[in-house]
């Protein structure tokens, strides 16, 4: 069909966007491979390498197995990997006593990969629910009546304790995902107490909806609560608001790092965070559920996994994110080479 000679020149947009080159200078910022952080669950059998089934393509893995699972994607261009501890042959107790045990699976593996990998960026997910025997994220207090009502001083101040663990283990990064109020405060206070506050990154769970999205995960790690749900600590999906102050909260205690937690659902927020806290890197967290479904509907027959995989990490780039927590980050590693 004829050009119409009649329309506005500022009509026009095609003229740039005609060849692959040109496209690709449509992006604000490009993907790359050090944007990836591969979220990895560790267990106590030091021999595991157990699939996942509700995760496609994700396995519990033992330390002694981290090389063998780790040293190819290394090579590939992997520059960071967070911890997810999975015990299964422990007591869980009201206090989540494993979860900074010296002898428990994130620990060893931290100190595993320090030595096997000196270049790779090691951060770990700071939180109780694996490790307590109701399964919820912080402490209980003796005399609670009101069940789902954490006790907020000694949960924060518990997970602090854990995240000194960690660091002193050799993490580069801590990562508390419990969203009890003050604990991203407790962290940095403990931090500079024990001369690490200048040794270890804080990257704060800072918006963390309750949402639907964490299935597969809490399939994983062994972690769904006993009773109840998360949505006394965790934010309703609606709370857009709310989301703005915990970023702001967690700026002012002193996050070096903000997180916003599912990623697609919630790319709104993620802009918000851009705006709100523009002179720190922002993460996001393109959670279990979110990989199943891209998975699911590739598997399904509705769109080409590859491509799909991209669009979605690709709008979370548009929103503002400078670094992406996802299970898609082997193959990006594979893609992002060709
Ligand atoms: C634990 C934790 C969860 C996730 C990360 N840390 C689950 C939850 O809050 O129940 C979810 C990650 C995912 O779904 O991939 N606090
Ligand atoms: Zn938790």
């Amino acid at each position: 069909m004829a050009a119409d000679n009649t329309m506005e020149i500022s009509s026009i947009l095609q003229g740039g966007y005609q060849h692959p080159l040109s496209r690709s200078w449509q992006a604000r910022r490009h993907l790359t491979k050090s944007m990836l952080m591969y979220p990895i669950f560790i267990t106590d059998d030091p021999d595991a390498s157990v699939d996942i089934p509700s995760l496609p393509g994700q396995s519990r893995w033992g330390v002694n197995r981290l090389d063998e699972f780790l040293g190819p994607l290394v090579k590939k261009g992997l520059t960071s990997v967070i911890l997810f501890g999975v015990p299964l042959n422990c007591v869980k107790d009201e206090r989540g006593t494993p979860a900074d045990d010296p002898t428990g699976p994130v620990i060893l593996a931290v100190r595993k990969l320090r030595a096997l990998f000196p270049e790779l960026y090691i951060a770990c997910d700071v939180c109780l629910c694996e490790y307590t025997s109701h399964g919820h994220c912080g402490l209980f207090a003796a005399d609670a009546d009101t069940p789902g009502t954490l006790d907020q001083g000694p949960s924060a101040a518990r997970i602090a304790e854990v995240a000194l663990a960690y660091a002193r283990a050799g993490a580069h990064c801590v990562a508390p995902s419990d969203m009890m109020d003050g604990r991203i405060r407790a962290i940095k206070r403990a931090f500079i107490d024990a001369g690490f506050a200048n040794r270890c990154t804080l990257m704060s769970y800072a918006a963390k909806f309750a949402s639907a999205l964490y299935g597969p995960f809490r399939d994983a790690a062994g972690s769904a609560p006993a009773f109840g749900n998360r949505k006394c600590y965790q934010l309703p999906p609606q709370a857009k608001g709310l989301a703005r102050r915990a970023i702001q909260r967690d700026v002012a205690e002193g996050a070096d790092i903000i997180m916003v937690k599912p990623a697609l659902p919630y790319l709104d927020v993620i802009q918000d965070a851009a705006q709100l806290a523009p002179d720190h890197p922002l993460a996001c967290y393109q959670v279990s559920g979110e990989y199943a479904m891209v998975v699911a509907g590739a598997r399904a027959g509705v769109y080409d996994l590859r491509v799909m995989a991209f669009e979605t990490v690709e709008s979370m780039v548009r929103a503002g994110c400078t670094l992406i927590l996802t299970y898609f980050t082997p193959q990006f590693l594979d893609w992002l080479s060709e």
